[in-house]
């Protein structure tokens, strides 16, 4: 099963993932978890290069390039880790995916959602998450945990300005109400423990799915 988290920068999935897997390593002992995440992916060099790539404020792309790169390294970690882990049977956690690349570079750099989604659909040969999880921010809320956590240090993604950040904001609400079966929406302006318990009390119901169906 593929699962993935989704949100603004600074929306905290990150934080709330390393606290998932410690708690699904010990609860689900008897499934078999993949915890990774985009742009790179888990131990996969390749991609993790094109990571750097992406992030370093020093460079400067187009917004097509910045897709086409986005585009690539997802490739490479469907053909090396997504998808062999998926032929196993193996439960797939993983931090962004296209829906960050359809309110990213389709919505708030301008490309279109649907040329985004189309590529996509061509490069993931139609993989898609069985469920999203959308940690939803205010923007107002993100910008000054970001601003606390960065100081100063953006990186390339980072450095876009607000109106961009709230395109992509409401791209990601305008997904979430087009495909309320796949979309868990979280909300993140809870403390950590709290946004932590909301996810809990979802991925234990998914699972116990899981685990029934194993039976
Ligand atoms: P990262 O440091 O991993 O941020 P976060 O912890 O918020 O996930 O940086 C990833 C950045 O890349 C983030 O700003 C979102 C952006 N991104 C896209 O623009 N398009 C994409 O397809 C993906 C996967 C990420």
């Amino acid at each position: 099963m593929f699962i993935t988290f989704e949100g603004v920068d600074g929306s905290g999935k990150s934080t709330i993932i390393q606290k998932l897997k410690i708690y699904l390593l010990e609860k689900y002992s008897n499934l078999n978890f993949i915890f990774t995440r985009e742009p790179g992916g888990d131990n996969l060099k390749e991609a993790e290069k094109i990571r750097e790539l992406i992030l370093d404020k020093d460079n400067n792309f187009d917004p097509m390039t910045e897709a086409i790169l986005f585009l690539a390294s997802r490739r490479l970690h469907l053909e090396q880790i997504i998808w062999p882990a998926l032929k196993e049977n193996k439960i797939v956690i993983c931090d962004r995916y296209i829906d960050s690349s359809v309110a990213y570079q389709g919505a708030g750099k301008g490309i279109g959602v649907k040329k985004i989604k189309d590529l996509n659909d061509l490069i993931t040969e139609n993989t898609q998450p069985k469920y999203t999880f959308l940690f939803d921010l205010p923007m107002k809320e993100a910008e000054k945990r970001l601003f606390s956590f960065n100081k100063g240090n953006a990186d390339r993604m980072e450095k876009n300005n607000q109106a961009f950040f709230e395109t992509v904001y409401e791209c990601y609400k305008d997904l979430a109400a087009k495909e309320n079966d796949r979309f868990i929406i979280i909300n993140a302006s809870q403390e950590v423990e709290d946004v932590f318990q909301e996810v809990k009390i979802h991925i234990d119901m998914i699972l116990s799915k899981v685990e029934n169906e194993k039976k």
